[in-house]
């Protein structure tokens, strides 16, 4: 979706009639950039780009459950934030909590069900405890799937998922000869899960960042110039609707 995509012109009514129910991704991913820049623009703190980017996740969430998307992953904090100013880094640990602790009930409402993925281990007790309380009231719910992205790394994902198969062999549980494709996407953070059909970065960066480095072999990706925290439900409506313009052959030809 660049800004010279056809559907930014289009409202939220006009986008709805012309996207096809039928048609939509299974799994959106984001990657919810530019939270800096917006506060930046205003002479802001960063931390409150962070905030304000909460509130587009919430209309976000909204519209994957008015939409029945199965599954949607955010990019919330990765392995390499760690390098941002400690006052930084704790005001999105803070938003973490004060979000799921706030949200939690209206989600479950929703019947969305948190399922954090990333390095948890390594994150604030605080943090911890409030995602355990997130999956533990969710944990029976049957609608969206929210992955949220903490402390994530793709390529962190992927050597525990080889350290967790090489165990697997060692142990005498698995031959090498049966490791696939299907064993390395079982041993990862999504396991059992599609892959993303969409992913979208916010702010115009064309960049993966190391997300989901695996999961998004055949990913259509779509790059918006807007920033995370004017991300609203009408963006969302306009990459919807440029995606039903991909044609995805994942390596194969045309189909029909
Ligand atoms: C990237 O924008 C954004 C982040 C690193 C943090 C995203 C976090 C949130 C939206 C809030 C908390 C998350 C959850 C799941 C409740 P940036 O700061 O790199 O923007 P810039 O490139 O403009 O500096």
């Amino acid at each position: 979706m660049k800004d010279e995509s056809p559907y930014v012109h289009l409202n939220e009514k006009e986008l709805l009639e012309i996207i096809d129910s039928q048609n939509l991704p299974g799994h959106i991913a984001i990657i919810m950039d530019g939270n800096g820049r917006w506060a930046q623009n205003r002479g802001l703190p960063r931390s409150l780009g962070h905030q304000a980017g909460v509130e587009s996740l919430k209309d976000i969430i909204k519209l994957c459950c008015d939409l029945k998307i199965k599954v949607l992953t955010v990019y919330g904090f990765s392995t390499e934030n760690w390098k941002r100013p400690p006052e930084e880094v704790n005001s999105i640990m803070k938003l973490v909590v004060d979000y799921l602790s706030n949200e939690i009930k209206e989600l479950c409402q929703k019947g969305v069900r948190v399922n954090p993925i990333g390095g948890l281990g390594g994150l604030p007790e605080k943090v911890r405890e409030t995602l355990s309380m997130a999956v533990r009231q969710s944990r029976d719910n049957s609608g969206l799937i929210f992955n949220v992205a903490l402390n994530y790394g793709g390529r962190q994902e992927l050597t525990d998922a080889v350290c967790a198969i090489a165990s697997s062999v060692a142990a005498g549980l698995l031959n090498v000869g049966q490791i696939n494709t299907w064993t390395v996407s079982n041993h990862l953070y999504t396991a059992g899960q599609p892959d993303p059909d969409l992913i979208i970065r916010s702010s115009g960066v064309s960049r993966i960042s190391n997300f989901l480095l695996w999961q998004s072999a055949y990913s259509e990706i779509c790059i918006t110039d807007v920033l995370w925290p004017d991300f609203k439900r009408r963006h969302l409506l306009q990459a919807l609707a440029d995606y039903q313009q991909r044609e995805r052959r994942y390596g194969g030809l045309k189909l029909n």
